[in-house]
């Protein structure tokens, strides 16, 4: 495994996450502004060649898992052809492909990217409720989504192994009723539904009120279901897990605010304009990739540059030390809007 991957804490970095796009066909109320979302110019984004390049230089180092984010990675248009590219990289060491996605446009392009070699989705869905859905996103296409979670269940009926999980972002006053329905979900359904703590960023209104933590979401389950049991999860799960016996599916918590989760975090990042990046939180440490791969210097390759350029970036950065304090205040800190989903 490679030493540019390994840090201090013996953390293997393996575990790419690369933003193909920043742009979205919802508008969910934490996520985004109605209107005026900032956009870069088209050549500071990078290209599926580029992407792909990259992709190939990481899986060589050492990485087995890539997740294409956005944004919204369906709406790039050649996001098939582009999952068929990083999918070949199979025989060199890639494990899973993965794709965090809201599903509106997913059942039309799934399988077509399983075939590329998708192995898990990752699907926002924050309700059950088509009118709490238009709330909550501020567009319609809550059918859509369902058409994808069902064509995901029905293709591993067939045969595929697609992991399925839901990210629900669970927010005072809107959808907290839903939690229950939502782990209910995984009675028949193989899903693991992982709800997440309402993180602030750069203008999304966010307010302590607003969250709901951990500790409570515990507590509204457990009131219902008091046998719930913690499940051990893999070692470097941003979530913990947890499950009511019997139920096929699981449910999860992704505690960003109340419990970091920094000391097994084993995430690359790159952005949509090619900024490599070790640390969510981190908003100034960045490596421009794409400035290093459009030198065309042949002499140099960018695999030596890049990883010389990696050390800049210190990996040990987070090692773990964040406290929830920290966590709490970065809201206020100058961050672009779409940084936290990539
Ligand atoms: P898998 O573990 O591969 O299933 O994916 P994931 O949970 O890392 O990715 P996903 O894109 O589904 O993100 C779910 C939530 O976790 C989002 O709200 C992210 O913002 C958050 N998240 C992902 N990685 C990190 C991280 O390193 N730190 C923090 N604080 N949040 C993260
Ligand atoms: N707080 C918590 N989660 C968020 N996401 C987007 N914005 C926020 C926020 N402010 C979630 C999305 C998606 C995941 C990648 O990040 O719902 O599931
Ligand atoms: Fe994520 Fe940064 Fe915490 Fe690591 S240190 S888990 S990258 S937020």
């Amino acid at each position: 495994f490679s030493e540019f991957l390994t840090d201090n804490y013996h953390r293997q970095h393996d575990y790419l996450r690369i933003s193909v796009t920043e742009r979205c066909n919802l508008r969910c109320l934490y996520c985004m502004p109605e209107k005026g979302v900032p956009l870069s110019p088209q050549s500071h984004l990078l290209t599926s060649p580029e992407i792909f390049y990259l992709s190939s230089l990481f899986v060589s180092q050492g990485v087995t898992k890539v997740r294409l984010t956005g944004g919204e990675p369906t709406v790039r248009r050649d996001i098939v052809p582009l999952m068929h590219s990083i999918g070949s990289l199979r025989p060199r060491g890639l494990r899973e492909l993965a794709i965090t996605t809201n599903g509106i446009s997913l059942h039309r392009k799934l399988d077509s990217m399983v075939e590329a070699g998708l192995t898990g989705v990752n699907l926002s869905l924050d309700t059950l409720d088509p009118f709490q859905f238009q709330i909550m996103t501020r567009r319609k296409g809550f059918d859509a989504v369902q058409k994808s979670i069902d064509r995901i269940l029905e293709m591993n009926k067939l045969g595929a192994s697609i992991k399925l999980k839901i990210n629900c972002v669970v927010m005072r006053g809107l959808n907290e009723r839903e939690i229950l329905p939502f782990v209910e979900l995984g009675r028949e359904k193989d899903i693991e539904v992982r709800f997440i703590e309402y993180m602030p960023f750069d203008g999304n209104k966010w307010s302590q009120g607003k969250m709901v933590s951990y500790a409570d979401m515990l507590d509204i389950i457990r009131t219902k279901y008091p046998g719930i049991q913690k499940v051990n999860g893999h070692k470097n799960d941003t979530s913990k897990t947890w499950e009511v016996p019997g139920f096929v599916g699981k449910f999860g918590f992704i505690t960003s605010m109340t419990h970091n989760f920094c000391g097994t975090c084993n995430r690359l990042r790159i952005t949509s304009d090619g900024n490599l990046k070790v640390c969510l939180f981190d908003g100034t440490t960045e490596v421009s990739l794409r400035d290093l791969l459009r030198k065309g210097n042949n002499n140099n390759p960018i695999d030596e540059e890049a990883f010389e350029a990696m050390k800049q970036i210190e990996m040990d950065r987070h090692q773990g030390r964040i406290s929830s304090e920290t966590a709490l205040g970065w809201g206020e800190r100058e961050r672009k809007l779409l940084e936290i989903i990539g």
